[in-house]
């Protein structure tokens, strides 16, 4: 993907989570936002993603300039995935129905398509026994695991992934993350975040050190981890990677 954001500013009330970030990919596969708590990670992902529009900036993904009209964003947004951090399923389906109904009802497929593209879909991921289960029958590993099968059955141009793997134990977010490394090697383009360092180091093309609203260093992994040349990126990393 190619992606240039340009001076991009969000405030909440009198926080400013976003102030005048500024972020350049050309020809990136996989781009990781890491960062302090609180720095804008997510705040940035769902801007980039279209879930919300900047106060103040200018997005180009692709082909895609983002603009605040909710139709055209709307627009946008379905051609893109998203999981999150947890609560991804709807705890009334099935894995199944929690990935046939967005395709239904976001994506214009028949109710047999959907069903035939939710199957592929969790075989694909080698989930498909686990089709008639709730979500609450599920592992918190393989519910995110359906979460991304769901964010990928329609083939999105970007998938959007906001810390995937946080709220697992150290099993399932492996389980999570060969998951999400397979999807990459398959050619998928994606933006995370995520406070798993060796394996933003092993997945990303490039990665975003995101602070204070702001991108203090943006670089290939190997450059970023091993000489990274902003102050804070420097004390960040040696303060996460001490444990
Ligand atoms: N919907 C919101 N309403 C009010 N404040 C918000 C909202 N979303 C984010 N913020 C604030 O914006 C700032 C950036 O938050 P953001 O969630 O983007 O950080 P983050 O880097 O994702 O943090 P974490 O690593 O903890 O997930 C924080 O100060 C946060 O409290
Ligand atoms: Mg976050």
């Amino acid at each position: 993907m190619k992606l240039d954001a340009i001076a991009l500013t969000k405030c909440y009330g009198v926080t400013r989570a976003l102030d005048g970030l500024s972020l350049s990919a050309a020809s990136v596969r996989v781009l990781v936002l890491i960062g302090p708590s609180g720095g804008g990670k997510s705040t940035l992902l769902r801007v980039l993603g279209g879930l919300e529009s900047a106060d103040a900036g200018t997005v180009r993904i692709n082909d895609h300039q983002l603009c605040a009209d909710p139709a055209a964003l709307q627009a946008y947004r379905r051609k893109n995935g998203f999981l999150f951090q947890q609560f991804n399923l709807f705890p009334h389906l099935t894995a199944l129905r929690n990935i046939a109904l967005p395709l239904e009802k976001v994506h214009g497929y028949s109710p047999a398509a959907a069903r035939a593209l939710a199957e592929q879909s969790l075989s694909r991921f080698n989930l498909q026994d686990h089709a008639a289960k709730l979500p609450s029958q599920l592992s918190g590993g393989q519910q995110q695991r359906v979460g991304i099968a769901r964010a990928v059955a329609h083939q999105p141009e970007v998938l959007f992934l906001d810390e995937p793997t946080s709220a697992l134990d150290p099993e399932m977010t492996a389980e999570v993350l060969e998951l999400i490394q397979e999807i990459t090697e398959a050619g998928q383009d994606i933006i995370l975040s995520t406070h798993e360092m060796g394996f933003a180091r092993a997945v990303g093309d490039q990665i975003a050190f995101v602070a204070a609203g702001k991108i203090e260093e943006s670089a290939p992994p190997a450059s970023l981890f091993g000489a990274p040349r902003s102050p804070l990126c420097q004390r960040f990393l040696s303060r996460v990677m001490r444990y």
